[in-house]
């Protein structure tokens, strides 16, 4: 059995498409949503879901306490749905190759530090850009650096303000997040 678990900030809507992708399959299970947010719309999504949620603080992230945490669940993959803080370099070298992202660009444009959410799509409207897309990517010490494991495009129409693109690139999100995580776990088999 594949054990998922899931590190969110925000309204977790890619958390709950996780979740539900995978109730429909046998072989993996999400053992539980982590957040930093109290406030989180993604602890709400969890309860009608029926998924455990977990809130860490600021301090306990940064200690190695969070290893702890992360070890008691034995995950073979840790999922950051909209996590937006930098994950500390001794987590990701517990979890090397076992950590993701999934980020609201075609990476390399329009990643790193402050590049996420609507800023994201706001400076890709400024640019006047004919696509933008998602890249799901390992996570490494650099924001948004890591190796790219899968990249969705939308084509845009001049047309489209930043919030429709939002929308556009959330669609691919949700099409696309739980079904390669579903691949990577089959050929880490
Ligand atoms: C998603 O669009 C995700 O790509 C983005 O946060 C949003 C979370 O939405 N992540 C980043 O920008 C990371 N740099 P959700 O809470 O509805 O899943």
């Amino acid at each position: 059995m594949n054990k998922l678990i899931i590190l969110a900030s925000g309204s977790g809507s890619n958390a709950a498409k996780i979740i539900e992708y995978f109730e429909n399959q046998d072989d993996t299970i999400v053992s539980a949503v982590l957040t930093d947010n109290r406030h989180a719309g993604v602890l709400d999504k969890c309860k009608s879901l029926n998924i455990p949620t977990l809130y860490f603080s600021a301090a306990l992230f940064r200690s190695s306490g969070f290893i702890d945490l992360l070890n008691s669940f034995g995950p073979d993959l840790i999922i950051l749905a909209g996590f937006l803080k930098k994950i500390p370099s001794e987590v990701i070298a517990e979890y090397p190759d076992k950590i993701i992202n999934i980020h609201p660009s075609l990476l390399p444009k329009y990643g790193g530090k402050g590049m996420y959410g609507a800023h994201v799509h706001h400076a890709v409207k400024e640019n006047n850009e004919p696509e933008s897309g998602i890249s799901i990517h390992y996570v490494n010490e650099h924001y948004d650096q890591g190796q790219i494991i899968a990249q969705f495009k939308v084509a845009l129409d001049s047309q489209d303000n930043a919030e429709q693109i939002a929308k556009k690139v959330q669609q691919l999100e949700h099409l696309h997040f739980a079904p390669t995580i579903a691949t990577l776990l089959k050929n880490n088999e």
